[in-house]
């Protein structure tokens, strides 16, 4: 048994997300926890929200609301909504936490300790009516290529172009509406990435085994010649970390905080110790400090390819230049993009499934379900209701949830609601468990591999063995004959439903618990040994006939979807 530490990308507190938001890192990250948990490992699952930075400052101003304020309520939203989808994290956090603010004004000592940090002098417009400096999105103007009265400081939404704050013709605030402005000198930070170049380079070539999209997007960034410039890590926000040195104040960085790509996956770190503060657990150290114990800790990240570079590049150049024994990812999964019905989910534009609106149509394991076997893990991959449609009735419905209502209500009305005494197994029977124990170990690989497909796959067919089975031996046709065979091939198949549900409880984890419980299995442990496992539950052992576990869509259902997710939420 091994210790496993798990983080899924933090998602920006901004609004509800998205299914492809949700399947690019969350979901699986959840699936590979639930999966090494059954197998009996010790893991540490760890998300949070991501609070900081000028997203979050103009989703509260446009909520009316103060920022603290916006994020507590998006916080519990999507806390709820992560709960909704079953998403199995030991604790929730937030980059907004007192123990984040505290490690990430730590992480900025030791990196300025190490000579890691240089001041920038820049000039950036000040407000006066404002009484700051405004970051490039709090200024808008119009655009001197268009004409666009709109545009903002960093691009024109009109024409698209890149813009800078002093491009625009005639600024003016956004949060004043002050056309009050000056061009004003003011120093940031940087940290020194380029110096930690070879050292990445080397800790990256020593990651034996990594998705080729994830080393590929480091290497691009590493050797791109502008990849690995130094970066700047504070901003002029009120929202988010104050620049301090440790404790200390920081000279000439008042009113200053850290740039939001700096504080986030400090978070992970952070994370720990809210869960330990939250009575959730102890000793976090023993998770994220090589000196106390985390050298046994494999670490695995789950995140879109977006954020690769971040936590190839930029959050090792924090853990390194820290030169304290912080804990190192060991393995990085990364995503490509869902789209959607032919075009992309926009958070903007409304367009696509949100969670909250997916749980409100269907259960949450129909779209893990979904999900997980369409996950984009190769190439970006689409969601289409059709496919949808498809895939829930046929491997869902038809698939597993027929198995097991056919075969607890053929024995209820034949024998009764126990499982039954007689006959031994035969030919069949053995071919049935070789195969099916060649499936299940071949799923067991893919997990471990975190090749999601595949193991979805792997997962599906141990299902249709089964069914196939079934129709082969078909006991509805042996009891003419053969009432003891009838009753053994019944005992084998009310048995495979408890092997089912075990596992494929890291894909749907409700299903499997309602098929578990209707089988009234108390035990529920991985089937290491396949037939001992279909033996688990033994002859006179009552159970009761499954509810439905899953329901077809219907045509109608779908069509009406189609039209109502096509855009523009609400
Ligand atoms: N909020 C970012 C996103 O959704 C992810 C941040 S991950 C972390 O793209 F590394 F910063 F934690
Ligand atoms: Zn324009």
């Amino acid at each position: 048994m091994a210790r496993h530490l798990i983080t899924s990308a933090i998602p920006y507190i901004n609004g509800v997300k998205h299914l492809g938001n949700l399947v690019g890192s969350q979901l699986p990250a959840d699936l590979y926890a639930r999966y090494l948990r059954a197998r009996g490992h010790e893991v540490l699952f760890l998300c949070a929200t991501d609070e900081h930075g000028t997203p979050a400052e103009l989703a509260a101003a446009k909520a009316g609301k103060p920022v603290a304020e916006y994020c507590a309520e998006m916080w519990q939203v999507q806390s709820d909504l992560a709960e909704g989808f079953r998403l199995s994290f030991d604790h929730f956090g937030r980059s907004s936490s007192p123990q984040n603010h505290t490690l990430t004004q730590h992480f900025a000592a030791r990196l300025d300790a190490a000579g890691l940090i240089r001041e920038v002098s820049e000039t950036q417009m000040y407000s006066h009516a404002d009484g700051r400096f405004l970051p490039d999105r709090y200024i808008e103007g119009t655009c001197p290529n268009c004409g666009f009265d709109s545009a903002r400081g960093d691009q024109c939404d009109n024409c698209t172009k890149q813009l800078d704050p002093v491009d625009l013709i005639n600024p003016r605030s956004t949060i004043s509406g002050s056309t009050d402005l000056e061009m004003r000198e003011t120093k940031h930070l940087y940290l020194r990435q380029s110096v930690m170049k070879e050292r990445l380079e080397e800790w990256i070539d020593t990651r034996q085994g990594w998705p080729v999209l994830t080393t590929s997007i480091a290497k691009k960034w590493l050797n791109d010649g502008d990849g690995l410039q130094d970066r700047g890590i504070t901003r002029d926000l009120d929202w988010g970390v104050p620049v301090m040195k440790g404790d200390q104040p920081w000279p000439g960085m008042e009113g200053k905080v850290f740039y939001v790509w700096f504080d986030a996956p400090i978070e992970y770190i952070a994370c720990a110790q809210e869960w330990v503060d939250a009575g959730k657990g102890q000793d976090w150290e023993r998770w994220w400090r090589t000196d106390k114990g985390a050298d046994d800790v494999r670490y695995t990240q789950f995140m879109g390819k977006d954020n690769v570079p971040f936590h190839t590049l930029s959050f090792p150049v924090t853990i390194l230049g820290s030169a304290e024994p912080w804990k190192l990812v060991d393995y990085i999964k990364s995503f490509n993009y869902l789209n959607y019905d032919g075009g992309q989910f926009s958070t903007s534009r409304g367009r696509g499934v949100f969670m909250d609106q997916a749980l409100e149509i269907l259960p949450a394991d129909y779209w893990r379900w979904w999900l997980l076997s369409h996950v984009p893990e190769t190439s970006d991959s689409e969601f289409t209701w059709e496919n949808f449609q498809t895939s829930v009735n046929k491997d869902l419905a038809d698939v597993l949830g027929n198995f097991a209502s056919r075969v607890t209500k053929f024995c209820r009305s034949k024998f009764g609601t126990s499982v039954p005494e007689a006959g031994a197994q035969g030919p069949d029977e053995a071919r049935l468990i070789a195969d099916l124990t060649a499936k299940v170990r071949e799923y067991e690989t893919h997990m471990e591999a975190i090749e999601i497909r595949k193991a979805a796959t792997a997962l599906r067919a141990a299902w249709v063995l089964g069914n196939e089975y079934l129709q082969e031996v078909a006991p509805w046709s042996t009891i003419k004959t053969d009432e003891a065979k009838a009753q053994m091939q019944i005992r084998l198949a009310l048995n495979l439903v408890r092997l089912y549900a075990v596992i494929s409880a890291p894909f749907i984890p409700d299903a499997s618990s309602d098929l578990l419980k209707a089988m009234r299995a108390e035990d529920a442990a991985w089937p290491e040994d396949v037939a001992q496992a279909l033996t688990a539950l033994p002859a006179g052992h009552a159970f009761d006939v499954p509810e439905v576990t899953f329901r077809k869509i219907t045509d109608a259902e779908r069509e009406d979807w189609q039209g109502r997710f096509a855009g523009q939420r609400g």
